[in-house]
């Protein structure tokens, strides 16, 4: 891939700068085979409409993406179903943490978006109903877009989130019992696992959120959503990416971004370019500390925002 001399300095700057931060968060510990990260690990890439992508620190290392897999999945069923998704899941901010059961039951079983545990697990069972392997459809799509075909799914990450999967096996029966899942528990939730396991890069996930950048066209030129729907995935994003810090994102941000776990960020400049980055350790709401600190310094240094 052709280097891009237009961002390069700005990512060394934003790569020595984080490495002079001391404070970087904690690896997320829910997830035994998470834990165990070096939270000093940093990368970022960012890739432009062209497919030309630009990376510094540890950013061709694959780490776990998690949530992130949420953007993509949302993308392959909305460009499935269109409009009738959103009778089974909202897309207003929660307020609560990514993980929460509280407003299920006031609100009947229909998440408040599909970023947050409840709502992804909808669309994941959405998906899977259309495609007989949800998890399949989305390992193809990123291999396709990041041109990897080396992407895979880390079965030892599915094990220990499968383990330790009470909450999110709580979310699935809880839904179910509502009638907003069509699949049996067990065979979602293994979907769900295997989606959030997938190893990728930061240039791999740069390049696979491309379409987001070119208004809904994919990586061979072909459309997946219309502009009108990659207008709403972005905002959605905005407002719901970060769980109950997407005031606070979009604050210090001011781009759509959807954070994992694993430490991971991919944020939109519509149309201009997108970005990953990872860096393991994590705030007390799940975001990844460096890696909202190298967003922010990117938005501040580049003036590229939405805003
Ligand atoms: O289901 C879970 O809890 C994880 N597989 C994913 C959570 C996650 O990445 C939240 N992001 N910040």
């Amino acid at each position: 891939m052709a280097a891009s001399t237009t961002f390069e300095p700005v990512l060394e700057r934003i790569a020595e700068e984080v490495e002079r931060t001391p404070g970087r968060g904690r690896p997320a510990g829910y997830i035994p085979a998470l834990a165990a990260r070096d939270p000093r690990s940093f990368g970022m890439a960012v890739a432009e409409p062209d497919g030309s992508v630009y990376g510094v620190g540890d950013w061709r290392r694959p780490f776990s993406v998690q949530s992130i897999t949420k953007v993509f999945t949302l993308a392959l069923d909305l460009a499935r179903e269109g409009d009738a998704l959103w009778e089974h899941v909202g897309r207003e901010p929660s307020g609560n943490p990514f993980n929460s059961l509280v407003q299920l039951e006031y609100e009947d079983g229909i998440p408040r978006n599909p970023f947050i545990n409840a709502g992804a697990l909808v669309v994941t069972d959405r998906l899977h109903t259309r495609t007989g392997d949800a998890a399949g459809e989305l390992l193809a799509f990123l291999r396709a877009e990041s041109g990897n075909p080396g992407l895979g799914f880390d079965v030892e990450v599915a094990a220990s989130e499968e383990a330790h999967g009470n909450r999110n096996a709580a979310l699935a029966h809880f839904m179910a019992s509502y009638g907003n899942i069509d699949n049996p528990v067990p065979v979602l939730l293994d979907q769900y696992f295997r989606q959030c396991s997938v190893a990728a890069s930061c240039a791999d996930l740069a390049l696979a959120t491309g379409f987001l950048a070119r208004h809904g066209i994919r990586a061979d030129g072909t459309r997946l959503l219309s502009r009108s729907q990659a207008k709403q995935v972005n905002a959605v994003m905005l407002t719901c990416g970060t769980y109950d810090a997407a005031g606070e994102f979009a604050y210090r941000v001011g781009l759509p971004g959807k954070s994992g776990v694993g430490g991971g960020i991919i944020a939109v400049v519509p149309g201009r370019c997108t970005l990953c980055v990872w860096g393991p350790g994590l705030d007390e709401r799940g975001n990844s500390v460096a890696g909202v600190a190298a967003l922010e310094r990117f938005t501040t240094l580049t003036g590229l925002s939405v805003f």
